[in-house]
């Protein structure tokens, strides 16, 4: 009953339906057309292929007494042009390895001919139902990164809030803080935050790479020169300290800073105050110090590395931020947040990612966390020609990944279906491959024939 409603309500719903016979396609527009959607035919694949880019229908079904290589190239064309269409095939030889072929393509069902028409309008009401809860979730996806925000950090996840709660409370009051986190998870966007929500000079922010300072020029890129203090020295300059006096200065990859360096630091760190080098004067300076790194500093002071007085200055304040792994709530949110960011600035009408894109996401582990989603997210968004980003327009790396089907409506389905949807999930990820199939279905390879035979068998009876 819900569904039948579902159908009323979405009457906008353009179903179009390639078929060679007559009687067929004037068989599909009674049953359907009742059911309130709009159904539109054409009698070859050229044909259908036109109008399907004139109308752009929410769902096709292709049903053509062709070779089968004429049906799986329609199929491609219309996927690539619009990766979230649902397409259904029709096919008199139908086998569990076309069937596997076709939903790797992007076919939403592969059926045996004649169309059993009852399953046909069972497999339409869940595009419907679907296409409908993807339309709320793409409005809530936009309302909820919008609320997900704390100074341009965007997450939902338990672990990120607390860190907010973090950088709230301490933000007003900290001199030093150091912040953990493999790459990419946030390290100097948090940082940015400290400084925002801290009484210093909102213009003053100073980062230095300590990775990228050379050893013999440490002192005076820190602390600054005066005329002809060395050769070269021609004019008085002030370092990175006295750069930062009243605001933050940001020690980025600290976990890199030299012996001598680090001594160097831990003094400015305990008088407040910096000498240029060649100088005999001392200046205060009132100074906020951020220090982050993706090392584990630690283990780096139990091996002698880092300077166990240091670390326990710089660590007064720690915030360690999670890795994208650990908050995969957040993966979503991120997507809708890059992919508005990257289609404003490209220009381009990109809503989001479709369900099969956004699938092989959620199981990619994300190694470089953050940066890594938006370069990805940003890459696509170039590339990208329709509404939606597809698979193609990810990365190898993210394609290779196993799909995982929607789970909207599965907790709908009975066991038998979820366990046929199972073993073609399986199928599609090992490529076709049957013993690879049952040695991770668990069963010999005998059962999957059986089991794929039976399916073959009750599709046929019911279509009978
Ligand atoms: N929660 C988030 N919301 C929005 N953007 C984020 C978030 N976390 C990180 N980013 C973005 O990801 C990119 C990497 O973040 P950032 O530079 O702060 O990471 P990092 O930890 O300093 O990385 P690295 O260790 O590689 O220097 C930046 O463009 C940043 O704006
Ligand atoms: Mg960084």
């Amino acid at each position: 009953m819900a569904r039948q409603g579902q159908m009323s309500k979405l009457s906008s719903f353009k179903l179009l339906a390639i078929d060679d016979d007559p009687q067929n396609r004037a068989l599909i527009s009674d049953a359907l057309s009742q059911q309130g959607l709009e159904v539109l035919t054409a009698s070859d694949p050229e044909a259908g292929f036109e109008l399907f880019l004139r109308v752009r229908p929410r769902g096709v079904l292709v049903d053509l007494n062709a070779p089968e290589a004429t049906e799986m190239d329609l199929l491609e064309r219309m996927v690539r042009i619009d990766p979230s269409v649902n397409v259904i095939l029709v096919s008199d030889h139908y086998s569990e390895d076309s069937a596997v072929e076709a939903v790797q393509k992007g076919a939403c069902d592969y059926l045996p001919r004649p169309i059993d028409f009852q399953k046909l309008r069972h497999r339409i009401a869940g595009f419907l139902a679907e296409a409908e809860i993807r339309q709320k979730t793409l409005g809530l996806d936009h309302e909820l990164v919008r609320a997900c925000q704390f100074e341009g950090i965007v997450s939902r996840s338990p672990l990120m809030l607390e860190v907010f709660a973090k950088i709230r409370r301490v933000a007003p009051h900290f001199r030093t803080a150091l912040i953990t986190g493999a790459t990419g998870t946030g390290k100097e966007l948090v940082a940015r935050a400290l400084h925002t929500l801290s009484p210093a000079l909102a213009d003053r922010f100073v980062v230095c790479n300590c990775s990228a300072l050379v050893e013999s020029l440490v002192e005076s890129e820190l602390f600054g020169y005066v005329k002809g203090a060395f050769t070269g020295a021609s004019q008085d300059k002030a370092g990175l300290f006295e750069s930062a006096d009243c605001g933050v200065i940001f020690l980025d990859e600290i976990g890199e800073l030299s012996p001598g360096a680090q001594a160097k630091l831990l003094r400015v760190l305990q008088d407040h105050k910096v000498r240029r080098v060649g100088s005999t004067v001392s200046r205060e300076v009132d100074l906020r110090i951020i220090a982050a790194t993706n090392r584990d500093l630690r283990t780096m002071v139990r091996e002698g590395k880092f300077r166990e007085d240091l670390y326990y200055r710089l660590a007064v304040v720690e915030i360690g931020l999670p890795a994208l792994t650990n908050r995969r709530e957040d993966l979503p949110l991120l997507e809708r947040y890059f992919v508005e960011k990257f289609a404003k600035e490209y220009e381009k009408p990109i809503a989001g990612l479709t369900r099969r894109a956004q699938s092989r996401m959620a199981t990619y582990p994300w190694p470089g966390n953050i940066r890594e989603l938006e370069s990805v997210i940003g890459n696509a968004c170039m590339m990208a020609d329709g509404k939606f980003l597809d698979i193609h327009e990810l990365p190898d790396r993210i394609q290779a990944q196993a799909s995982d089907q929607s789970p909207t409506d599965e907790a709908l389905f009975s066991l038998e279906e979820i366990s046929r949807r199972h073993v073609m999930r399986v199928l599609e990820r090992v490529g076709g491959n049957k013993a690879r199939a049952a040695e991770i279905l668990g069963v010999g390879r005998a059962t999957i024939y059986q089991l794929l035979s039976r399916m073959k068998l009750e599709k046929q009876g019911e279509s009978a």
